[in-house]
């Protein structure tokens, strides 16, 4: 297994290009479901989840080219052949579940195996399978399977998600587009990454209003068309790399990066005393001399703080001066990379879903594990202001969800190499 290795240095200086959105490109992909004409996906990010969504696609029978290196998308579902997806693929990530939504409203049936859990938390798709039966779908649960069915297609509906979830919401979305009448889905998701779903849904043809709000409404239509759609810049990526300068020191602009996509991540970074300013080619950060401050932070659904950038703000207040508190109300076990820190000298109290950060000068270097995507991109951020060596192990967690991120952090100053793993 590959593993990182960082060597705390000096201040950042150079500008980091930002790719399309991980959880836009997931969805939009298996869209193409919902027509049997072709769908261009363009800025797509060349992530191993990207590959892993090809492989099930490919595995129901839709083609999916990637060209230009990866940064194109060639689907087409005009082959579907098969109406299951399989444990095997679907084990190994959870977006999979996007196949259900799809598959159900274009051919009335899917047989889905469930994701089971995963390391930040139980993760259900309850919602997901909720959403789908208010819209007349029959679903059996069986050997680890969901059978769906929905004889003479889907309905319109009203439905009220009772929490906010980002693919439940995506799931029904997709599906009412080919649904007969008009759904109403309230309490949605408000994500950058929904708003991307449905813009790319209305290139194709689908009739939805509200995407961005709390009140998505879709007045379904017979068929949908292909289209070309250019995946939205990934936030999650843009917030950690804000966060290089910011612990680090220096200043990096990054590149494709919008302040909107990130307005409550930016302002807390701004409480923290780190300047972030918006430039002709997207966003400028950076740290005098000097600690930031300790602020608190509060997880929640868009527009709010982004539970995908909590791990990586610890690590920032980790040398923050003072005392930070940092909520995590979305999954039920997210701190997973707080004992890495503390190997690293951090001083953090974790008390369910509460992390009390005391900071502290200065992070020593040391061997740390990832446990997931971001918990891992947290201990390479805590690495670049680290006294000494910091190697973590496992970055094929990393792999997932950020490109060459040694390159990318490499081309502004930072001392960092992948080292190839035996296996
Ligand atoms: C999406 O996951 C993202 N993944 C996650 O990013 C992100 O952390 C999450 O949204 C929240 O923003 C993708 O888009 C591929 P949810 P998702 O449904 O859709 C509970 C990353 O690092 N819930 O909004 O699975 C759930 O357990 C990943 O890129 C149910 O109870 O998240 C959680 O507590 C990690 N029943 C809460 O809702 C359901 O049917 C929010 O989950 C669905 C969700």
């Amino acid at each position: 297994m590959d593993k990182i290795i960082v060597k705390g240095g000096g201040a950042l200086s150079g500008q980091i290009p930002i790719a399309g959105a991980k959880n836009a490109c997931l969805t939009l992909m298996p869209a193409t479901l919902l027509s049997d004409e072709p769908l261009t996906l363009t800025n797509a990010p060349r992530l191993s989840d990207i590959r892993t969504m090809t492989t099930l696609l490919q595995s129901l029978g839709a083609e999916v080219q990637a060209l230009n290196g990866g940064r194109v998308l060639a689907l087409s579902s005009h082959g579907l052949n098969n109406h299951t997806a399989d444990y095997d693929i679907v084990r190994k990530m959870r977006a999979s579940i996007l196949v259900l939504g799809p598959m159900l409203a274009r051919d009335g049936r899917a047989i889905v195996s469930l994701p089971g859990g995963c390391a930040i938390g139980a993760r259900p798709v309850d919602l997901h399978l909720r959403a789908l039966e208010a819209m007349g779908a029959t679903l059996d649960l069986r050997d680890g399977y969901v059978h769906a069915e929905a004889k003479g297609g889907l309905r319109g509906a009203v439905f009220e998600f009772p929490i906010v979830s980002v693919g439940a919401t995506e799931n029904a979305l997709m599906a009412a587009t080919l649904a007969r009448g008009t759904t109403v889905l309230r309490n949605a998701a408000r994500e950058p990454e929904i708003v991307d779903l449905a813009q790319c849904l209305r290139r194709m043809g689908a009739q939805i209003d509200g995407e961005g709000s709390s009140t998505i409404t879709i007045q379904g239509v017979d068929r949908l068309n292909g289209a070309t759609h250019p995946v939205v810049t990934d936030r999650i990526e843009l917030g950690t790399y804000m966060l290089a300068p910011a612990i680090a020191g220096g200043a990096v602009e990054l590149l494709g990066g919008k302040l909107s996509l990130v307005a409550a991540f930016a302002e807390r970074l701004d409480a923290a005393g780190v300047t972030v300013e918006e430039t002709a080619a997207g966003l400028k950060v950076s740290r005098k001399n000097g600690r930031v401050s300790a602020v608190d932070v509060r997880t929640e659904p868009f527009p709010g703080f982004p539970t995908d950038l909590q791990a990586q703000m610890m690590a920032l207040l980790c040398c923050a001066d003072g005392v930070s508190v940092l909520e995590e109300t979305i999954f039920e076990n997210r701190f997973m990379h707080a004992p890495e820190l503390m190997r690293m000298g951090a001083r953090i109290d974790v008390h369910g879903g509460t992390a009390t950060v005391t900071g502290v000068d200065r992070l020593k270097g040391a061997p740390v594990m990832a446990t997931d995507l971001r918990a891992s991109v947290s201990l390479i951020l805590a690495g670049l202001a680290a006294e000494g060596e910091t190697v973590v192990n496992r970055v094929y967690h990393l792999d997932r969800g950020y490109e060459r991120v040694e390159e990318k952090l490499g081309a502004v100053g930072a001392r960092i190499e992948r080292v190839r793993g035996d296996d």
